[in-house]
């Protein structure tokens, strides 16, 4: 396992540019199984979890070229095989996203239950309603699920939940099924939009994008295309958070506006300062860090997303007063807090899903492991901020979901080495 050993305390500045959001480019990679043409993809994040979906996608007898660089160009002229590799299928949840492609293209689909982070039960019953929906059967065994589809139809699905992978598998399975299907409660965060906007340059007529009722037309027959992976919303406000508790001033480029609005609606009320300078450079400093004085809860998009919760709870550790901070949505997204505690903050855990943090608090350097991409991220946010050494083991998994993370760091001043 590597890791990173960070000196904290360095104010952070600086210019960076925000990477691609990776839950867009999961699912807009499997999109490219779609077509027998050739799909390009830019601006693709150099990220562990594209590695492992290209490397589950080429067992599939797909031609992936590019991966670890920024262009992918992904072409599934034939596909061999309709059985996910189990060892990689463990690694990542978003593996389920290539059961639609694969139903789509092949017919059938068989995998394990899927991987990733260990944040809480991760269900994939809404899936599976939402494949049946449009003429699937699954078939649940001993250690695989399996799917096969006779007659793909058109079909109104009501989601149980707003669930972001579910919604995006029901789209792409729906992507080759001539005639309407209609997906009510669908998620709408910016990664579906973007999957969205690609589905419709390779001929899919969707209607309501950006909204929770999508009317999708498919076609049969679908374009090769060439396609640039929107910038990470959560990426954005992860950086401006780190500049923040560091008592930095940093310009991030590539941010987003419409993708941000609730993101920054906190900072703002926290005391972070932001401005957009020019259309897409948003520039961020702190000035008197405060609680936002009122309960923060995550919620589907346009809320406060689930993804940014763990570095906002760090930055509640710098806040002057109380925070209430509740994620309803995963049950075990909260305990990474017992890592920030022994760091020095004030925190009380209410339940699993409930924590109040009582700012400001002086973090000291510790050694620490990383649980997930998101709750590692925010304890390598609380080594920047903290006094002394940290070393926080379990850096390819943080490298899961962020991009180079030493070096951009760096670059912006940060003490940050990686050591194998
Ligand atoms: N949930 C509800 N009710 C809802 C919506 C969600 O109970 O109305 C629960 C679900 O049961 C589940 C959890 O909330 O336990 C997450 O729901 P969802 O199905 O939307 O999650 P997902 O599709 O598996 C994607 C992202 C996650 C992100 C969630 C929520 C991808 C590949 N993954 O997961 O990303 O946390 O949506 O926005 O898109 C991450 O990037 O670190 C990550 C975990």
């Amino acid at each position: 396992m590597a890791k990173f050993i960070i000196e904290g305390g360095v104010p952070l500045k600086g210019t960076i540019r925000a990477a691609a959001n990776k839950n867009a480019v999961l699912p807009i990679m499997a999109a490219c199984l779609l077509t027998e043409n050739e799909c390009v993809l830019e601006n693709v994040p150099k990220i562990g979890d594209v590695l492992v979906l290209g490397s589950i996608m080429k067992g599939l007898g797909v031609k992936v070229e590019g991966l670890g660089t920024e262009t992918l160009r992904i072409k599934a002229g034939s596909i061999k095989s309709s059985r996910l590799e189990p060892s990689l299928v463990a690694k990542l949840r978003a593996s389920i996203l290539l059961m639609g492609p694969l139903l789509s293209r092949v017919g059938e689909a068989r995998m394990r239950h899927p991987g990733g982070c260990l944040i809480g039960r991760r269900a994939v019953g809404t899936h599976f309603d939402a494949l049946s929906a449009l003429g699937a059967k699954i078939m649940v065994g001993e250690e695989d699920y399996e799917a096969e589809i006779k007659k793909p139809k058109g079909a109104n699905i009501f989601l149980d939940e707003v669930s972001v992978t579910a919604t995006e598998n029901a789209l792409l399975l729906a992507a080759r099924i001539p005639g309407k299907t209609v997906i009510e409660n669908a998620a709408s965060e910016p990664h579906v939009q973007d999957l969205c906007q690609m589905l419709s340059k390779m001929g899919v007529k969707i209607n309501g994008i950006g909204t929770n009722k999508l009317e999708v037309f498919g076609k049969k027959k679908l374009s090769g295309i060439r396609h640039r992976i929107s910038s990470d919303n959560i990426e954005v406000g992860t950086l401006a958070i780190a500049a923040a508790v560091t008592g930095g001033r940093i310009k991030i480029q590539e941010a987003i506006r419409e993708h941000l609005r609730m993101p920054l609606l906190y900072l703002n009320r926290m005391g972070v300062k932001t401005r957009f300078v020019g259309e897409d450079v948003l520039e961020v400093w702190p000035e008197k860090l405060v609680a936002p004085g009122r309960k923060v809860q995550t919620r589907p998009w346009p809320g406060f997303p689930t993804d940014l919760m763990s570095p906002l709870i760090v930055l509640g550790t710098q806040a002057k007063g109380a925070t209430l901070f509740h994620d309803w949505m995963f049950e075990s997204r909260m305990f990474f807090v017992d890592k920030l505690i022994t760091m020095g903050a004030d925190i009380i855990l209410c339940d699993p899903h409930r924590v109040l943090v009582n700012g400001p608090t002086k973090l000291r350097g510790k050694n620490l492991v990383s649980p997930d991409i998101r709750a590692g991220i925010a304890l390598l946010v609380a080594a920047l901020c903290a006094r002394g050494e940290s070393q926080i083991e379990g850096a390819e998994l943080i490298e899961r979901g962020f991009e180079e993370v030493d070096s951009r760091f760096a670059s912006l001043g940060a003490k940050i080495k990686r050591e194998e």
